[in-house]
Protein backbone atom coordinates (compact mmCIF):
# COMPACT_ATOMS: atom_id res chain seq x y z
CA UNK A 1 0.00 0.00 0.00
CA UNK A 2 1.36 3.44 -1.11
CA UNK A 3 2.02 5.95 2.01
CA UNK A 4 0.95 9.63 1.89
CA UNK A 5 3.60 11.83 2.43
CA UNK A 6 2.96 14.80 4.83
CA UNK A 7 3.44 17.27 2.13
CA UNK A 8 0.68 16.27 0.76
CA UNK A 9 -1.30 15.94 3.13
CA UNK A 10 -0.18 19.30 4.24
CA UNK A 11 -0.94 20.44 0.61
CA UNK A 12 -4.82 18.92 1.22
CA UNK A 13 -5.04 20.38 4.54
CA UNK A 14 -4.25 23.66 2.90
CA UNK A 15 -7.25 23.21 0.13
CA UNK A 16 -9.65 22.26 2.60
CA UNK A 17 -9.27 25.42 4.75
CA UNK A 18 -9.14 27.24 1.45
CA UNK A 19 -12.69 25.72 0.47
CA UNK A 20 -14.01 26.59 3.72
CA UNK A 21 -12.80 30.19 3.64
CA UNK A 22 -13.94 30.57 -0.28
CA UNK A 23 -17.44 28.78 0.69
CA UNK A 24 -18.35 31.33 3.83
CA UNK A 25 -17.09 34.31 2.51
CA UNK A 26 -19.32 33.01 -1.15
CA UNK A 27 -22.36 32.69 1.54
CA UNK A 28 -22.34 35.98 3.56
CA UNK A 29 -20.09 38.53 1.45
CA UNK A 30 -18.31 39.58 4.43
CA UNK A 31 -14.56 39.21 4.91
CA UNK A 32 -14.29 37.56 8.70
CA UNK A 33 -11.83 38.90 11.09
CA UNK A 34 -12.01 38.91 14.94
CA UNK A 35 -11.25 42.34 16.60
CA UNK A 36 -7.71 41.87 17.48
CA UNK A 37 -7.17 40.88 13.72
CA UNK A 38 -8.46 44.27 13.24
CA UNK A 39 -6.53 47.39 11.89
CA UNK A 40 -8.61 50.57 12.22
CA UNK A 41 -8.03 53.48 10.00
CA UNK A 42 -9.96 56.53 10.40
CA UNK A 43 -11.31 57.57 6.94
CA UNK A 44 -13.71 60.62 7.53
CA UNK A 45 -15.94 61.90 9.74
CA UNK A 46 -19.17 60.00 11.01
CA UNK A 47 -21.58 62.75 11.25
CA UNK A 48 -21.19 63.02 7.11
CA UNK A 49 -22.79 59.23 6.79
CA UNK A 50 -26.39 59.66 6.08
CA UNK A 51 -28.62 57.05 4.70
CA UNK A 52 -27.42 57.15 1.04
CA UNK A 53 -24.24 55.54 0.42
CA UNK A 54 -21.09 57.67 0.57
CA UNK A 55 -18.12 56.53 -1.98
CA UNK A 56 -14.79 56.66 -0.21
CA UNK A 57 -11.16 55.59 -1.96
CA UNK A 58 -9.40 53.93 0.66
CA UNK A 59 -5.91 52.29 -0.57
CA UNK A 60 -7.56 52.92 -4.07
CA UNK A 61 -10.35 50.46 -3.32
CA UNK A 62 -13.66 51.84 -3.19
CA UNK A 63 -15.69 51.48 -0.46
CA UNK A 64 -19.66 52.96 0.31
CA UNK A 65 -20.49 53.88 3.89
CA UNK A 66 -24.02 54.24 4.72
CA UNK A 67 -26.60 54.47 7.73
CA UNK A 68 -29.65 52.13 8.00
CA UNK A 69 -32.76 53.09 9.27
CA UNK A 70 -31.85 52.67 12.85
CA UNK A 71 -28.99 54.67 12.18
CA UNK A 72 -26.11 51.49 12.37
CA UNK A 73 -23.50 51.97 9.89
CA UNK A 74 -22.30 49.99 7.12
CA UNK A 75 -19.47 49.76 5.29
CA UNK A 76 -19.07 47.93 1.63
CA UNK A 77 -17.05 47.42 -1.22
CA UNK A 78 -17.65 48.79 -4.12
CA UNK A 79 -15.89 46.77 -6.00
CA UNK A 80 -18.27 44.80 -8.42
CA UNK A 81 -17.55 40.92 -8.27
CA UNK A 82 -17.73 40.11 -11.54
CA UNK A 83 -14.72 41.79 -13.05
CA UNK A 84 -13.88 44.88 -10.91
CA UNK A 85 -15.27 47.86 -12.06
CA UNK A 86 -16.53 49.92 -9.20
CA UNK A 87 -20.54 50.28 -8.95
CA UNK A 88 -22.39 53.50 -8.80
CA UNK A 89 -25.21 53.66 -6.55
CA UNK A 90 -28.34 54.44 -8.22
CA UNK A 91 -30.67 56.55 -6.05
CA UNK A 92 -34.21 56.31 -7.71
CA UNK A 93 -33.92 52.23 -7.34
CA UNK A 94 -32.41 52.33 -4.29
CA UNK A 95 -29.16 50.00 -5.60
CA UNK A 96 -26.20 49.74 -6.48
CA UNK A 97 -25.26 49.19 -10.61
CA UNK A 98 -22.04 48.63 -12.08
CA UNK A 99 -21.44 50.67 -15.44
CA UNK A 100 -19.49 47.76 -16.91
CA UNK A 101 -21.66 44.38 -17.61
CA UNK A 102 -25.11 45.86 -15.64
CA UNK A 103 -24.74 44.06 -12.85
CA UNK A 104 -27.07 45.12 -10.08
CA UNK A 105 -26.76 45.23 -6.17
CA UNK A 106 -29.21 45.36 -2.95
CA UNK A 107 -27.97 48.05 -1.10
CA UNK A 108 -26.49 45.20 1.24
CA UNK A 109 -23.99 44.34 -1.11
CA UNK A 110 -26.68 41.15 -2.73
CA UNK A 111 -26.35 40.19 -6.19
CA UNK A 112 -29.67 40.08 -7.39
CA UNK A 113 -29.40 40.74 -11.61
CA UNK A 114 -26.61 40.51 -14.27
CA UNK A 115 -23.81 38.50 -14.69
CA UNK A 116 -22.37 39.00 -11.10
CA UNK A 117 -22.40 35.62 -9.14
CA UNK A 118 -21.35 36.86 -5.78
CA UNK A 119 -22.19 39.72 -3.43
CA UNK A 120 -20.15 42.75 -2.44
CA UNK A 121 -18.18 42.36 0.44
CA UNK A 122 -19.01 43.71 3.63
CA UNK A 123 -15.93 45.49 5.78
CA UNK A 124 -16.02 46.32 9.26
CA UNK A 125 -17.08 49.90 9.98
CA UNK A 126 -17.31 51.95 13.54
CA UNK A 127 -17.31 55.70 15.16
CA UNK A 128 -15.28 56.81 17.81
CA UNK A 129 -15.50 59.87 19.31
CA UNK A 130 -16.89 61.33 16.05
CA UNK A 131 -14.38 59.72 13.83
CA UNK A 132 -15.58 56.98 11.14
CA UNK A 133 -12.87 54.04 10.97
CA UNK A 134 -12.82 51.07 8.98
CA UNK A 135 -10.74 47.60 9.02
CA UNK A 136 -8.00 48.63 6.59
CA UNK A 137 -7.05 44.58 7.03
CA UNK A 138 -10.37 43.76 5.42
CA UNK A 139 -9.87 46.50 2.87
CA UNK A 140 -6.62 45.35 1.51
CA UNK A 141 -7.96 41.96 1.40
CA UNK A 142 -10.27 43.20 -1.19
CA UNK A 143 -8.89 42.54 -5.39
CA UNK A 144 -10.04 42.62 -8.37
CA UNK A 145 -12.49 39.34 -9.23
S1 LIG B 1 -17.57 44.25 -14.00
FE1 LIG B 1 -19.47 44.67 -13.07
S2 LIG B 1 -20.91 43.61 -14.24
FE2 LIG B 1 -19.04 43.13 -15.17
Amino acid sequence: MEEECKCCMNRRDLITTIAAVGGAFALTGTIEQSDAAMKWVVIGKAAEIKEVPKLFHVHDKAIYVFRDEKHKLHAISGICTHKGCTVDWHGPTHDFVCPCHGAVYTLMGKNVKGPARLPLVSIPVDEVKGKLRVDMNSVMKLHMP
